[in-house]
């Protein structure tokens, strides 16, 4: 079995006293599209957040590209070829769509990822060569028409779509989507998909998160599937739809909503 690109080790996270991670092990190989299924609540994207660096874990390890990651800042890791996307987007609302691809750019001085916020005169004098990135993001994504528009004010469906194009600014290795079909329309959907599908056939690979189980099925493999906060099913779309422990998963979740 090939070696895997992103492992994450009886991993545990808290939020205070209450544990939303709960010993999780699993393991994207290389060149998948792994999906990341789950009812609400399961802990799916507090493990995003502590692979991102956002989150602290309490106990275990994560390795990425055979590397502890887990002390790393939010910057580092995205510095390092593994980026994510938020479940809701989170452009800077003022500002064009273009400009939060320039500011997504990893420095090229080695500053911090947030150097360029602190500090605005940077921005404007941006090198041709992140401008020149930012517009093969924005075209990739058939974002180029709405290139001047504020991010805050294109559709929910373009704000997904931004949030991939933000992530493909540091030329990542792998990236890690957090419900990028949740509220986005149909034919945006099929949009996204091709594009994730693209840069998968270039050996991209990624994390999905998801809810849209038809989606998932026939995108997706492996599928790997956390209940309460541990792993509780890996295998491919065949054998999740027979699974008992999925079931029980999400009919718990029914129960309880
Ligand atoms: N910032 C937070 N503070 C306290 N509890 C949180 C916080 N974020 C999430 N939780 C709780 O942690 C659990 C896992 O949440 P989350 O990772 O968002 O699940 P999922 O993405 O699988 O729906 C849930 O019970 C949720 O209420
Ligand atoms: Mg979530």
């Amino acid at each position: 079995m090939t070696a895997p690109i992103l492992a994450i080790e009886d991993a545990s996270v808290d939020y205070g006293a209450f544990r939303a991670v709960d010993g999780a092990t699993l393991r994207v190989r290389p060149g998948t599209i792994t999906g990341l299924i789950g009812p609400n609540g399961a802990g799916k994207s507090t493990l995003f957040n502590a692979i991102a660096g956002e989150k602290e874990l309490t106990a275990g390890a994560i390795r990425f590209q055979g590397k502890r990651i887990d002390d790393r800042s939010p910057d580092q890791v995205f510095a390092s070829g593994l980026a994510r996307t938020f479940q809701i987007p989170r452009p800077f609302a003022e500002m064009t769509v273009l400009e939060n691809l320039m500011l997504a750019a990893p420095s090229q001085t080695g500053e911090t990822f947030w150097a360029p916020i602190l500090k605005p005169a940077a921005v404007r004098s941006e090198d041709a060569a992140v401008l020149g990135k930012a517009h093969e993001a924005l075209a990739f994504t058939t974002l180029d028409r709405v290139a001047h528009e504020a991010a805050g004010r294109i559709s929910g469906g373009q704000q997904k779509l931004l949030e991939l194009a933000r992530v493909l600014m540091s030329d990542p290795a792998m990236i890690l989507l957090d419900e990028p079909a949740a509220g986005v329309n149909p034919a945006l959907t099929e949009v996204l998909i091709d594009k994730i599908e693209a840069l998968n056939a270039r050996g991209m690979t990624f994390l999905i998160i998801e809810h849209d189980m038809d989606l998932v099925m026939r995108h997706c493999d492996p599928i790997i599937a956390m209940a309460a906060g541990q792993v509780i099913f890996e295998g491919n779309s065949e054998a999740a739809l027979s699974d008992p422990r999925l079931l029980d998963a999400y009919l718990g979740d029914v129960a309880h909503a």
